[in-house]
């Protein structure tokens, strides 16, 4: 309409306390005003996401920017919209399925469960409620698994364009070892997924992932058409599975045994490469973590999914020592939720309960709340390759933000107000914040913050 192409056209500013990351430092540099301004305009083109213009104190900005519609949200925080590295959005309605490990879940629960999204009007039911979960949660990027058919891949980005998330996702590759209604067959499946690259890639705020689901589930010649594409079309993103769960690394080790390590095979197809993104990398080595570094692939870390299915820790510590992207995902369906501070403090006690090598318990680490934070906002998008574009509240970025309360439950407001520093604060949030703090969550494609 044409008040909302007025609103879209201008320079807009927020008043509240405000948390971003310094965007000329590298890794979780955490800025914070308790007395804020965000000032966001217009994108390039008449489409274009909305953009943050400037940020920093209120009393400094407020002059410069005295021109521009102002909204106050007293005793509110503005952070950056959460990012979801990894997520199955068909697994919507799998979560809470309890199983004795990731492959009796996988066919019990997961693979009857997609087979179903042949149906476009189940797909795009389905895509309803996820993009609606993701949203409520503060979540406003997400890197997406949808099923092996491509129709499930048409309904969710038909169904997120219009509502404006960042969204990335792919096809399913899964050509061995599958049931009947979840397995593809080997060209056709890569025709699709060019076909699908071509027809939602840019569009928008869209990305497309090749997404092969894992090495057991992938032939040869599916590994090598994968790499293929991936090599063609660069600025695509690569999503899959790796070292989650002992017996899939068993199972790995017996399909590839020429292979180094698990991680190795998607070395050894050409699958890794920066905006590579794998879920899981718990059961991997230095050698591997080396690999991960130098071939500039992410790690999703998913400690939800991790703690329910029994998958094991992921090792923060030698994360940090080797020094490779990585940040968080809810990997829901196995995780158990949508909420970015669910996953934060899972992360946390993953953190602490540290690993064990050989028998012999490692150390464990304490996560700062702003690390974490930063593992789930600008941290992940550095990983994915969006450093700068989402994720933080820096200038120039796209305006996806979230108004949070603090006073939205009785002990976290508590807690906020006892609060002596701002990791403390934070880890009030982390620790007692749910959906109901999440006030308002405001999507750089649209005019104005949504309720
Ligand atoms: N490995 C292969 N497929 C899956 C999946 O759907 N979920 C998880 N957690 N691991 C997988
Ligand atoms: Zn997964």
């Amino acid at each position: 309409c044409a008040r909302r192409g007025k609103l879209r056209g201008m320079m807009q500013a927020f008043r509240a306390a405000l948390l971003w990351f310094d965007p000329h430092v590298p890794g979780p540099s955490v800025r914070y005003e308790p007395d804020g301004l965000l000032v966001t305009g217009p994108g390039d083109g008449p489409d274009a996401p909305r953009r943050v213009v400037d940020v920093g104190p209120w009393a400094t900005l407020a002059p410069r920017y005295a021109a521009v519609p102002l909204t106050h949200w007293p005793q509110r925080l503005i952070a950056p919209g959460f990012v979801d590295m990894h997520i199955h959005y068909p697994q919507t309605d799998v979560i809470g399925s309890p199983a004795d490990g990731l492959l009796p879940w996988l066919e019990r629960y997961t693979f009857p469960h997609e087979a179903r999204f042949h149906e476009p009007a189940y797909a795009a039911s389905v895509a309803e409620v996820f993009l609606d979960e993701l949203l409520r949660h503060g979540v406003t990027t997400a890197l997406t698994f949808a099923t092996s058919h491509p129709a499930s891949v048409d309904a969710l980005m038909t169904a997120a364009s219009q509502r404006g998330l960042k969204l990335i996702a792919g096809k399913v590759l899964q050509d061995r070892h599958s049931p009947d209604g979840v397995r593809d067959e080997t060209q056709r499946s890569l025709l699709d997924t060019e076909a699908l690259i071509q027809r939602w890639h840019g569009r928008g705020r869209l990305g497309y992932a090749i997404t092969p689901r894992f090495a057991p589930s992938c032939s040869d010649a599916q590994m090598r058409g994968a790499a293929e594409l991936a090599a063609r079309y660069p600025d695509v993103w690569i999503q899959s599975h790796v070292a989650e769960n002992v017996d899939e690394v068993r199972w790995a080790a017996q399909l590839y045994p020429g292979a180094r390590s698990y991680l190795a095979v998607y070395g050894d197809f050409g699958l890794l490469r920066e905006r590579a993104v794998y879920a899981h990398c718990i059961h991997i080595d230095d050698a591997d973590r080396a690999l991960m570094r130098e071939t500039g692939a992410a790690a999703a870390v998913s400690p939800t999914s991790n703690l329910f299915l029994g998958s094991g820790f992921f090792d923060y510590a030698s994360a940090e020592r080797i020094g490779f992207r990585y940040g968080l995902a809810s990997d829901v369906g196995g995780g158990t939720s949508f909420c970015p501070f669910h996953t934060m403090l899972a992360a946390y006690c993953v953190g602490r309960a540290g690993v064990t090598g050989g028998g012999l318990p490692k150390q464990g680490v304490s996560l700062p709340p702003s690390h974490l934070w930063w593992q789930h906002t600008a941290g992940a998008a550095e990983a994915m390759g969006l450093a700068g574009v989402v994720g933080n509240l820096a200038p120039g970025c796209e305006a996806d933000f979230v108004v949070l309360n603090p006073q939205a439950k009785p002990l976290l407001a508590r807690k906020w107000a006892q609060a002596d520093s701002l990791e403390e604060a934070l880890f009030a949030l982390i620790v007692l914040g749910d959906d109901r703090v999440v006030e308002r969550v405001c999507l750089a494609a649209e005019a104005q913050p949504r309720l």
